[in-house]
């Protein structure tokens, strides 16, 4: 097998501009916690109004998401990148003018609609155009690339409003930053090679051949990556939505699907955007309540990149579940100490220490794990023809759980404790441990055709990523 260090330089070029995508994604969900206090300065927002401001991106996400099946396949998966590049700068110029409120809600909207279609075609694109033996790791590219995202976002958002006292001028900046980031990943996306299995797809096989005479280095390797995408092509085609009524899909559906929701039910997002709020109820204010999570997030997702190639996705979940599970309990614990103390002076080290510690913990066990790993298997288990169906419906699943948390996460804590979260959140962790156990198949080092084969050919989910009996095609 190549190494990887024989792969061309354009395999790591088109990768890493497909993956700005992913930063997209990023400062948009870094965006919202620390803009907020200066956008209700600026717009006099009501609680209500600040609500439907945060979760309209949410809903521009869910439709993108699910509109973005549909461009993928028809405009291909370069132009919808370039597309939600478009979208993404124009609209947030047009945010730093700072509009009428329901203007600005809309461009959010639009926002969320281009995020949510680069949440879908970039782990898509990604997997079909990385060469199998790195295809993890470039994969995990579009979880960094995230996690950069809140991270940049955040340092930039807490310096312009420490260091800009007019509120308006602060917004200007704040998306003035994001459009910044938007144009380049905009203007980066020319230079993308379009995906040789798209092209192979609608018939384009002489293009496709060509771009991968650009990613891969020899004859023998193009002629076996067109074999390898025409023999998944010669299943049944043209499937629409009516795919996930078929068993062999179905199967595979649901894993995605449930990894989708258990990636939101360990409660990452309620930690992304409300830590300092929960700091805060322990009496932990300043950086380390603002930084810590975005630093550690990004920090530990590196490792993920190296990891997910060499120990594969399903140890890489099984070890972050239960680095959550563990600091999820601990974080419970510390918050029944704090809460038998009224007095926030009376709250002692011990449990903040403890809170502290279990954040990131937290973090790292995600960041190392359920993020980049989750967005990956999604791309790699479903079969050409339905890709984008089972891609589709897995993000906006995604979309839809993260939603549901960020709405109901501080009315949960306020209603039954505030360790309550935390437990329930290490109650879904076992869960998902029992369903990676029980489901979920390694795919690590195995070609997506390859797999396509073993689905079709009735091999248990478990057993999907390894190499198919030779006596059996
Ligand atoms: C999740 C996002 C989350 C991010 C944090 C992604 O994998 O899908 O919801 O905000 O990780 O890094």
């Amino acid at each position: 097998m190549t190494s990887k260090g024989q792969y061309k330089t354009i395999v790591f070029v088109i990768c890493s501009v497909a993956a700005l995508g992913g930063l997209l994604f990023g400062l948009d969900q870094g965006f919202i916690a620390n803009s907020l206090e200066t956008l209700t300065e600026h717009y006099h927002l009501s609680v209500p109004q600040k609500e439907s401001y945060s979760a309209v991106l949410a809903t521009g996400g869910i439709v993108g998401a699910l509109l973005s099946g549909v461009l993928a396949r028809i405009l291909g998966r370069k132009k919808s990148l370039l597309l939600a590049g478009f979208i993404f700068t124009a609209v947030s110029a047009y945010s730093a003018l700072l509009p009428d409120l329901s203007i600005l809600s809309a461009c959010r909207f639009a926002l969320g609609f281009a995020v949510g279609i680069a949440s879908f075609v970039v782990p898509l694109y990604l997997s079909e155009t990385a060469p199998a033996a790195i295809r993890g790791s470039m994969g995990t590219l579009f979880q960094l690339m995230i996690t950069v995202g809140i991270f940049l976002i955040s340092v930039s958002n807490v310096y312009i409003a420490h260091t800009v006292a007019n509120s308006a001028t602060a917004l200007t900046l704040m998306f003035l930053t994001i459009t910044l980031f938007a144009a380049l990943m905009f203007l980066g996306g020319f230079i993308l090679p379009e995906s040789p299995r798209w092209l192979m797809l609608k018939g384009r096989r002489e293009q496709a051949v060509a771009v991968l005479r650009r990613t891969v280095n020899t004859q023998a390797e193009i002629d076996q990556e067109i074999h390898e995408i025409e023999q998944a092509l010669h299943g049944p085609q043209g499937a629409g939505i009516g795919i996930v009524l078929r068993g062999y899909f179905f199967k595979v559906l649901v894993v995605g699907v449930l990894l989708q929701m258990f990636q939101q039910l360990v409660g990452i997002n309620v930690m992304i955007y409300y830590a300092p709020t929960i700091f805060g109820f322990a009496s932990m204010k300043g950086i380390i309540a603002m930084m810590t999570v975005p630093t550690v997030n990004m920090l530990f997702t590196f490792p993920a990149i190296s990891l997910v190639e060499r120990w594969g996705r399903k140890k890489l979940l099984y070890v972050g579940a239960l680095m959550m599970l563990i600091s999820m309990v601990a974080a419970g614990l510390a918050f029944q100490a704090i809460g038998t103390h009224p007095d926030a002076a009376a709250i002692g080290h011990g449990p903040k220490t403890v809170l502290l510690l279990a954040v990131i913990v937290y973090i790292f066990g995600f960041a190392v794990s359920w993020g980049p790993v989750v967005w990956l298997v999604c791309s790699e288990i479903f079969p050409l023809e339905g890709r984008e169906v089972g891609m589709t419906i897995t993000t906006m699943v995604n979309w839809t759980f993260a939603g549901l948390l960020m709405a109901n996460a501080l009315t949960f804590m306020e209603t039954f404790g505030n360790a309550s979260i935390f437990y329930l959140f290490s109650g879904f962790c076992v869960l998902a441990i029992v369903f990676v156990a029980l489901f979920v198949p390694e795919t690590k080092g195995i070609t997506l055709e390859q797999m396509e084969f073993n689905l079709r050919n009735g091999v248990p989910l478990r057993r999907l990523g390894q190499r198919p009996d030779p006596a059996r095609g």
